[in-house]
């Protein structure tokens, strides 16, 4: 039985577009977490932190947790920049954490042509130095849950996707 792949990382380091091509290589299915709350309750997730706040989007990224966890498999899973905590995270599958610079992502954000789209559909990316702080504490404990680190500054998606497939060849699956 094939294990399913759960990216992690900071918002805007690319997790879903890394699902996406790594769907296509592998023949895989993707998901995505944010997706799955967004259909799940009818309601963008900035309205879910405006309107519930976040303890509620925190409680609905476990309800999805334990759905993946007995539900769903050999699939890619892209998940939210929060996702890490969610507990038992290897129990869903293997833990692939994208890792790139806060300045890095910020301006990949920024160059980006729906810049301001993007930052205004995440509520924790409103003020960067809180950002910038969310970051920080994140850091090694995204390292701690992965299975794979996988460095994606400088590197483009090929590269990346690349990179993941070589490393999923070495795992028992
Ligand atoms: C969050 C990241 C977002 C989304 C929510 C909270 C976080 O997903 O789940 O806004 O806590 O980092 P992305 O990582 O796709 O931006």
């Amino acid at each position: 039985m094939k294990k399913n792949i759960v990216l992690i990382g900071f918002m805007g380091v690319g997790k879903g577009r890394t699902a996406r091509i790594l769907a296509e290589k592998t023949g895989m299915f993707a998901v995505d977490c944010d997706d799955l709350i967004e259909s799940f309750n009818n309601k963008k997730i900035k309205n879910i932190f405006a309107e519930s706040g976040e303890q509620t989007f925190r409680e609905l990224e476990l309800k999805v947790a334990e759905w993946l966890s007995n539900s769903v498999k050999a699939t890619i899973i892209s998940s939210g920049g929060g996702f890490y905590k969610v507990p038992k995270l290897n129990k869903i599958g293997y833990v692939v954490y994208l890792h790139g610079e806060f300045d890095n992502i910020i301006q990949g954000i920024l160059s980006h042509p729906n810049a301001k789209k993007k930052i205004k559909k995440r509520p924790l990316l409103q003020d960067l130095g809180q950002a910038k702080k969310l970051y920080d504490e994140r850091l090694s404990v995204y390292r701690a849950v992965a299975d794979l680190e996988v460095n994606v500054d400088n590197k483009d998606i090929e590269e990346i996707c690349q990179e993941i497939v070589e490393s999923l060849k070495g795992i028992k699956r």
